[in-house]
């Protein structure tokens, strides 16, 4: 798969907590991107609360779309087809984006192209911002690559051979990545969205004051995680029977070493094994600083880490998977459904 075609795609993005428009050229030239966070009503609850969340997107995707397409000084008219996240996710916040772009594309006759979302943050490497557009484009994520995908849900290890293509090696056994960070930051009582509360705290802390597990899991490309909560919320139950202070800091320091750690060995682990190329990471907790730090500073490997706008949910990266897939073929039915479980592979 090497010569594709021009394509300029509208892609929508509602599988959680961010309403979500953009537009990008050829796969890879972002025009506009607009999110609308709603992070700030879910933190009064500790989380994302499911009705809230696609009744605020209800309420955003209207204005959200207007304003990508504004924003690339662009119409319906001008663009080739519209891509939209069908799953994984919330069923009744995807329920609002899958609608709004069936009805963009009966009403313009425009091809819908559904897309993945864990497909989508792999294609975050692929997201140039327009600054690029006066220079040449920075070359793109090179075959064979080994993708490792960190989000709240979802952590796995894939091998990449060519565009839309994945073989799972492994994935978690039980938390995600970002799952654990929120989870662990609940238990130190730091607050929602867990990753980036567990990241501030650890700049002040030991990351070598504790000594959290790390799980060995029988098929090498597996993950666990649930271990090292279950050691956090020990440490910290002790100290509460004991009335003394829990050293919040050091213990975020030391659990994101220790993740941070763990995701590092394997993945480079794997792309050994398998031959990869480059590595490429995805998914929220590719924002993580003290992941990137370790990632980057690695010279084995060319390593593809999206901007920290393209790291959490957006739709640049699902335009850009949808790109894709469209130049490639791919249509997706009007009456295709949300599909709330699905796979990347
Ligand atoms: O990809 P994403 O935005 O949504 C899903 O598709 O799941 O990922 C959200 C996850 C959350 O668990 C959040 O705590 C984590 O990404 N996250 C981080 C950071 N920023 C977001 N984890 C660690 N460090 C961060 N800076
Ligand atoms: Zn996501």
């Amino acid at each position: 798969m090497t010569n594709f075609s021009a394509a300029r795609i509208l892609a929508i993005e509602s599988s959680c907590d961010e309403t979500a428009a953009a537009i990008i050229e050829n796969g890879r030239l972002l025009l506009s991107s607009v999110v609308a966070s709603q992070m700030d009503i879910h933190a009064r609850y500790g989380g994302v609360f499911p009705e809230v969340a696609s009744r605020q997107h209800v309420l955003s995707i209207t204005p959200v779309v207007r304003q990508a397409l504004s924003q690339a000084h662009l119409s319906l008219a001008d663009v080739d087809a519209i891509a939209v996240t069908r799953g994984p996710g919330l069923a009744g916040s995807l329920v609002v984006g899958l609608n709004a772009a069936k009805g963009l594309a009966l009403g313009a006759g425009k091809p819908l192209v559904g897309v993945n979302h864990l497909e989508g943050h792999i294609y975050s490497s692929w997201v140039c911002e327009p600054s690029a557009q006066e220079q040449e484009l920075p070359p793109a994520p090179q075959f064979p690559l080994l993708a490792l995908l960190v989000s709240g849900g979802h952590t796995e290890l894939n091998l990449m051979t060519d565009h839309l293509t994945y073989r799972r090696l492994g994935a978690t056994l039980d938390d995600a990545a970002g799952e654990a960070f929120d989870k662990t930051a609940r238990l130190l009582g730091l607050p929602y969205p867990g990753g980036p509360s567990i990241q501030k705290a650890a700049e002040n802390g030991n990351p070598k004051a504790f000594r959290f597990p790390r799980a060995r899991t029988e098929q090498p490309w597996d993950f666990s995680f649930s271990g090292i909560k279950t050691a956090v919320l020990r440490e910290v139950r002790q100290r509460q029977a004991d009335a003394v202070t829990v050293p919040v800091e050091d213990m975020a320091a030391s659990f994101q070493a220790t993740v941070v750690d763990t995701l590092l060995v394997k993945t480079l682990a794997a792309a050994r094994e398998f031959g990869a190329h480059e590595i490429l990471i995805a998914g929220g907790v590719s924002a993580n600083k003290a992941l990137r730090e370790a990632f980057l500073n690695q010279t084995e490997f060319k390593v593809n880490i999206p901007k920290f706008a393209y790291c959490t949910d957006n739709a640049a990266m699902i335009a850009s998977a949808g790109y894709y897939r469209f130049v490639t073929g791919f249509r997706s039915e009007m009456d295709i459904d949300v599909q709330p479980n699905w796979p990347l592979s």
